[in-house]
């Protein structure tokens, strides 16, 4: 019989509801087996219910497969509104969030394919900030346990998706104690994986690597502000943010989500990209169909990937973003009609 998966869907602030919505009816048309399960949190929520989060959200999330997500809004005019996404982080214990850039033939400027794995819990997200006598502090939080998870989980990406390199992103010429510990730990772990080469980079020369020369990266691994700031310089070079979709992985469960914000400045227009999120569900059809050894996701998900490049590379069909005048629904109709006639 064929699993039916348990799909907590988050629609967020923004353009989530549109390109979340997208996402589900491309999942459809792939026939994915889901039950739909709808969550509620978020600034749209909050000014609607007075809650950032609903009631018993984390019990509705225990027994799902997975969670598929839109972006969520932290206004940072309003202070005592927290960020939902460093919340959901830390309490479903998403240590990995797994990022991959790959070009686009005729759009990107270079051709590669590479994949930043940001460690998701700690670092300055933490929120140990303070003021004291005109003086702002916040503190870096590096643990040995961080590091050697998040790490792992970048080696054995990198062995299960033909990767032979994984490079550590830090300061550690500066932060010789908190990026000394993460740079540490993660050569410790390198030598449990031999076939692998373990290398680093200092975040700045990251940076400029990846516009310059995005050919000679594999997976990066990097504490959670570089892979927070790093995720968008290489979505640029990929083409546009709209493109770009990732997942975060923790312990019971794994979220998917773009790796753009909630774009007010194009909400409710119609026009958003809705790729990011596609590629988001995307990573859920691969992960499920590992964690449940199920085959046919895996070939679902390659009809995705075909669908989205096809529809970007050759048939042009393009949002403002990438210098058309296409539509969100124009793209989702384009790949839904690509997957019903088995034409991709
Ligand atoms: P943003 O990613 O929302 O937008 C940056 C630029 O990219 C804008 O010009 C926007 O129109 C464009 N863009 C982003 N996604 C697009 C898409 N799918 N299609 C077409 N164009 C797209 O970054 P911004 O404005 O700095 O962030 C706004 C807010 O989003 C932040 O204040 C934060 O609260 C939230 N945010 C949430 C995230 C999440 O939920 N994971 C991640 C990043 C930001």
């Amino acid at each position: 019989m064929v699993k039916k998966y348990r799909v907590g869907i988050l629609k967020g602030d923004g353009i989530g509801p549109e390109i979340v919505q997208a996402a589900v009816d491309v999942l459809n048309a792939l026939e994915f087996e889901a039950e739909y399960i709808e969550l509620h949190a978020g600034y749209e929520y909050f000014r609607k219910s007075g809650k950032a989060i609903q009631d018993g959200f984390f019990d509705a999330v225990k027994g799902l497969d997975a969670i598929l997500k839109g972006p969520l809004y932290t206004p940072p005019h309003e202070k005592e509104f927290r960020s939902i996404n460093v919340l959901l982080r830390k309490e479903l214990d998403l240590y990995a969030n797994v990022r991959p850039f790959r070009s686009y033939k005729g759009f990107s400027l270079k051709e590669f394919n590479f994949v930043i794995v940001r460690e998701n819990t700690e670092d300055l997200y933490t929120g140990f900030e303070f003021l004291y006598r005109g003086v702002a502090l916040a503190l870096k939080v590096i643990s040995y346990d961080g590091v050697r998870r998040v790490s792992e989980f970048a080696f054995s990406y990198a062995r299960s998706n033909g990767f032979n390199r994984v490079t550590v992103v830090h300061k550690a010429n500066i932060l010789r104690i908190s990026d000394g510990l993460f740079r540490e730990v993660f050569f410790d772990i390198a030598k449990n994986y031999p076939e692998v080469q373990a290398d680093e980079l200092i975040v700045d020369t990251a940076g400029y690597i990846i516009v310059k020369n995005p050919e000679r990266l594999g997976v990066l691994v990097t504490p959670n502000l570089y892979g927070d700031i790093l995720a968008d310089v290489a979505a640029a070079v990929v083409g546009s943010l709209g493109l770009c979709g990732s997942a975060q992985i923790g312990r019971d469960i794994a979220v998917f989500e773009p790796v753009h914000g909630v774009a007010l400045d194009i909400a409710g227009k119609g026009v958003a990209n809705p790729i990011g999120e596609l590629e988001s569900a995307k990573l859920m059809l691969i992960h499920l169909s590992n964690k449940y050894s199920d085959r046919k996701l895996y070939e679902k998900a390659l009809v995705l990937e075909r669908a989205i490049h096809k529809i970007v590379e050759e048939l042009r069909i393009l949002t403002p973003d990438l210098g058309g005048n296409s539509k969100t629904s124009d793209v989702v109709n384009s790949i839904t009609k690509l997957i019903q006639s088995n034409n991709t």
